[in-house]
């Protein structure tokens, strides 16, 4: 195994002032983010759309990584360039999704597990010799109330994820790429600003606890967290100060120092208030991890929607991409405020 290169594949990936762009929806997801706005989903157009992102000029300023779709991923520019080596030209890492969903874990109602195992040592493979740098495997944990009473998560389903990032974590690095782990608490529901804390801290303890006993190379390695935040459908929403202070209390206990960055999901908030919970953090001082973004939403939700799908509105859905990357840089620093967001719209 190359720890040298993971380790600088991993360094790049949360280099100072950028972040990584989500944009590995599968089909049936990029396909809902197309609903609203009337964009018809095919092939072509999906390639359309991504070319739309990796081509906005000066992307690169602000952004590290791509995390792309397996489609994505063997999709060319119009130019006929290949997607990874477009993006690997301009100096941001491609990366891959390479989990394949939840599904329902037997015995634990209202609980999932994720899948993607088999076959993946092999399909490394192919990513690798395809161009990607890095992967990316999202382990979901419910907090709430199953039916017949009980509280969620359980600590089998914690357990159960936990060891799948870990076994993913550990192909990914005899691969050579660098593996984002990404074990993710949901926003949904009612508990609050305690619960996700509670859960995401049970949740960090069981992943390192699982990464230990794989002897991941934790200097090559990326963590892909939840900002611990109150329940979407909570009434007492919790101040920008306060998660920013919750998180980055939560991640001090769980995460070792040796991991080189954090980049963190945004995970239904608002494209704003995610800039405003990053800065937040990065403005409490020193602190011993990059923290970062690997936005999906928060990057994407005003592309989508100014463009349409039609040609004529490439440059307005690049603005509004540009600029959200500007801002979260910006949050990168810690030095993102709320003013800038009108001063800086093209
Ligand atoms: P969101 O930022 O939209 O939560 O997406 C990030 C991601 O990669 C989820 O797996």
């Amino acid at each position: 195994m190359n720890h040298q290169a993971l380790e600088k594949t991993a360094l790049a990936m949360v280099a100072a002032d950028r972040g990584i762009l989500a944009a590995d929806e599968s089909n049936a997801t990029i396909e809902k983010r197309f609903k609203g706005p009337g964009i018809p989903c095919s092939e072509e157009s999906r390639r359309a759309y991504r070319e739309l992102l990796f081509v906005t000029p000066h992307m690169e300023q602000h952004i590290s990584g791509v995390i792309m779709y397996d489609e994505t991923l063997r999709q060319k520019t119009k130019d006929g360039v290949p997607f990874p080596k477009h993006l690997a030209d301009k100096g941001v890492v491609p990366g891959i999704k390479v989990d394949k969903g939840t599904k329902d874990l037997v015995n634990y109602a209202g609980e999932t597990i994720t899948e993607g195992l088999d076959g993946l040592r092999e399909r490394l493979a192919e990513y690798y010799g395809l161009g990607a740098r890095f992967a990316k495997w999202r382990a979901v944990i419910t907090i709430g109330q199953a039916q017949g009473g009980w509280w969620l998560p359980s600590k089998f389903a914690i357990d159960a994820n936990s060891h799948a990032l870990a076994r993913y974590a550990a192909l990914c690095q005899e691969a050579g790429i660098v593996p984002i782990v990404e074990p993710e608490v949901l926003m949904d529901g009612d508990h609050d600003l305690a619960r996700c804390e509670e859960v995401t801290d049970a949740v960090l303890e069981s992943v390192f606890d699982a990464l230990g006993q794989h002897r991941i190379h934790l200097e090559g390695m990326v963590l892909k967290p939840n900002m611990v935040i109150a329940g979407l459908k909570c009434a007492q929403q919790a101040s920008v100060e306060d998660v920013a202070v919750a998180t980055v209390r939560c991640l001090k206990r769980h995460v070792p120092t040796a991991v080189p960055g954090i980049a963190f999901l945004s995970g239904g908030q608002s494209s704003e208030l995610a800039t405003a919970h990053l800065s937040a953090m990065n403005a409490l001082g020193k602190l011993p991890w990059h923290l970062t973004f690997s936005y999906g939403r928060a990057l994407q939700d005003g592309a989508i929607k100014g463009w349409k799908g039609e040609a004529a509105n490439v440059q307005r859905a690049q603005d509004w991409f540009k600029h959200r990357a500007l801002m979260n840089s910006k949050a990168c620093a810690g030095s993102y405020r709320s003013d800038m967001e009108k001063a800086l719209v093209a």
